[in-house]
């Protein structure tokens, strides 16, 4: 397979897909067991400051990735989960956002129910290690280290949500080893990526994440961006079977993609 014999992932492919993939970029949940979902878990951050908690809100909110991963149970099957470049931690906080809600009786009609997993984060930045232990507590368990070099040990999932770009092209080829070699065969990866072949979106993506880096404090980061089908041919030398591209950006303007694939 070549970089480019692969499938169209953008919002104007979308429209012309099959049931599955357009259920997959379904519209924004509404109703109290929606609100109550977010509210409960961005509320942690209130302690830690207005932008904590402000970015919580709105992120779990309007970003498509965190609704999919329990709507369609992204998940499913995966009792260990380690999640790199988590930021502030808020893959943790929306998972156990999700099972306190669910266990409360509120919970978004028609989805599945949620079930507990371990998760583990690594994240380079001192200070969105501290937000998130200031927010989740002990219980959280988040390393401060570079994906680079840092040990992954085990997992049955390993999620890294627009965080490749960040790192040189061959850092990325070692990273995505090193994490092939942190799942058993059948483990799951759940990659999002900007698609640099998405022209005017994917400019927005990238100059928003070099925004967000420098209003965080973190300076001015270059990023190294490929096209979907280069990630997938990538995933495949890697040591994953043939990617599932899911577009992941409805409802806001960037041209971001979730690679879901499983190691061989
Ligand atoms: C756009 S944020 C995404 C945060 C989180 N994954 C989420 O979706 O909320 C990218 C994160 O990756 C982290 N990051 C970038 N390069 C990294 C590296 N080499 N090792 C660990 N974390 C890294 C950044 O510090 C930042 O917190």
């Amino acid at each position: 397979m070549t970089a480019r014999d692969t499938v169209e992932v953008g919002p104007r492919a979308l429209r012309r897909a099959p049931a599955p993939a357009r259920a997959a970029a379904g519209p924004a949940a509404s109703g109290s067991a929606w609100n109550t979902l977010v509210a409960t878990a961005a509320e942690p951050y209130r302690k830690v400051g207005h932008f904590a908690f402000g970015f919580a809100r709105g992120k779990l909110r309007l970003d498509p990735v965190f609704r999919a991963i329990l709507e369609q149970d992204l998940l499913e099957g995966c009792e260990s989960v380690l999640d790199l470049g988590c930021g502030q931690a808020l893959l943790a906080a929306w998972l156990q956002s999700a099972e306190r809600c669910h266990h409360s009786g509120l919970w978004p009609k028609g989805w599945p129910a949620p079930r507990a997993r371990a998760v583990r984060g690594i994240e380079l930045m001192g200070r969105e290690v501290a937000r998130g232990r200031r927010a989740l507590g002990a219980a959280l368990n988040v390393l401060q280290g570079d994906i680079r070099s840092t040990e992954f040990g085990c997992a049955d999932a390993v999620i890294v949500l627009d965080v490749m770009h960040y790192m040189s092209r061959q850092s990325q080829v070692e990273t995505l080893r090193r994490i092939r070699a942190a799942l058993s065969a059948g483990g799951l990866l759940l990659m999002r990526v900007g698609d640099a072949d998405s022209g005017m979106r994917f400019h927005v993506t990238r100059w928003m994440d070099r925004l967000i880096m420098l209003v965080r404090g973190h300076g001015w980061f270059s990023t190294h961006c490929r096209p979907v089908p280069e990630w997938r041919a990538l995933l495949g030398e890697c040591g994953f079977d043939s990617s599932e591209p899911r577009w992941m950006s409805r409802g806001t303007p960037f041209a971001n993609v979730l690679l879901v694939a499983r190691a061989r």
